[in-house]
């Protein structure tokens, strides 16, 4: 059907079209016509929308800086959980995490070679030389937030350091890729990639980034890899997160026996970072920071 200037935008703005994605419309047809695959509606979200993220994406930093403020050998990875589920209470919001498809904790706590979705659990004691990730997921006044972090403990090998340093220049360079109307998922992939590899490392392909903010998971799929096939182009209004998986060895995983926790299969030590992103009329602004 088409949509005259007058009527009401379909971004759920209550602005004139006219006023509101007119242009941005006409800029989308013109990259499909070169080829490019163009982000469907349901990926771009309204100024409501993003500022409702924005504030889900405060208090998901502020657990992470308590839990960074917290963390230290002897800790159980439950004593994480408990402080997530006391922080997300003090401030009206809650975990997407728990119950998610039968998930049963609040946080992510994925240990040395776990590569993500650690259960937390009484019997993991953090120890001096660990590195662990800790990916939270918040959900407050119905939008959500999606981000973490890697921590050493104590006194952690030169090798690990890097892996976790490195596994965070490869999330900003996946950021640091996003031009609007311009570059593609795959561009965020073959950025990961290419600094990855530089270092020997590589790059876990079973999961993903994705859109994110009305709900945890939405699409569009965010590889952290390049597929070497036409992917979506990235414009204002998607809000997408970026979580590269970086192994120090081969990249192939295995599913522990909880069914959820992923592990390297040769053993070696695994890193991730993660942000949840917005899409602008310029570049790009990292939400969850
Ligand atoms: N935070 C994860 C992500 O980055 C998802 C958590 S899976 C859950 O997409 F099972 F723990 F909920
Ligand atoms: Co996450
Ligand atoms: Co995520």
């Amino acid at each position: 059907m088409k949509r005259f200037g007058n009527d009401e935008c379909w971004c759920g703005s209550h602005k004139k079209y006219k006023k509101c994605h007119e242009k941005f419309d006409g800029r989308l047809q013109y990259l499909k016509k070169q080829g490019y695959v163009i982000p469907k509606r349901a990926m771009i979200k309204n100024d409501k929308q993003i500022e409702g993220i924005r504030q889900a994406a405060i208090v998901n930093n502020g657990l992470l800086d308590y839990i960074e403020e917290h963390i230290c050998a002897g800790m159980t990875t439950q004593q994480i959980d408990d402080m997530t589920v006391e922080y997300l209470n003090s401030h009206d919001a809650s975990s997407a995490d728990l119950h998610y498809e039968g998930y049963p904790k609040s946080i992510c706590t994925s240990v040395n070679d776990e590569v993500c979705h650690g259960i937390p659990s009484d019997d993991v004691i953090l120890k001096d030389g660990d590195i662990i990730n800790v990916d939270a997921t918040t959900c407050y006044k119905g939008y959500y937030a999606d981000a973490s972090r890697m921590f050493m403990i104590g006194n952690v090998s030169d090798e690990a350091k890097q892996l976790v340093a490195v596994t965070r220049e490869c999330l900003y360079k996946g950021i640091e890729s996003i031009q609007p109307f311009k570059s593609t998922i795959s561009d965020i992939g073959r950025a990961i990639e290419t600094h990855a590899h530089q270092y020997g490392y590589s790059v876990v392909r079973e999961f993903c980034g994705h859109g994110v903010g009305l709900s945890m998971h939405e699409d569009p799929y965010v590889l952290h890899f390049d597929p070497h096939c036409p992917t979506t182009v990235l414009v204002p209004g998607m809000v997408i997160t970026i979580e590269p998986m970086i192994n120090a060895g081969e990249r192939f995983i295995h599913i522990g026996s909880n069914d959820w926790t992923a592990y390297t299969d040769d053993g070696s030590l695994s890193a991730q970072w993660e942000h949840t992103l917005l899409v602008t009329d310029t570049g790009v602004e990292i939400l969850s920071m």
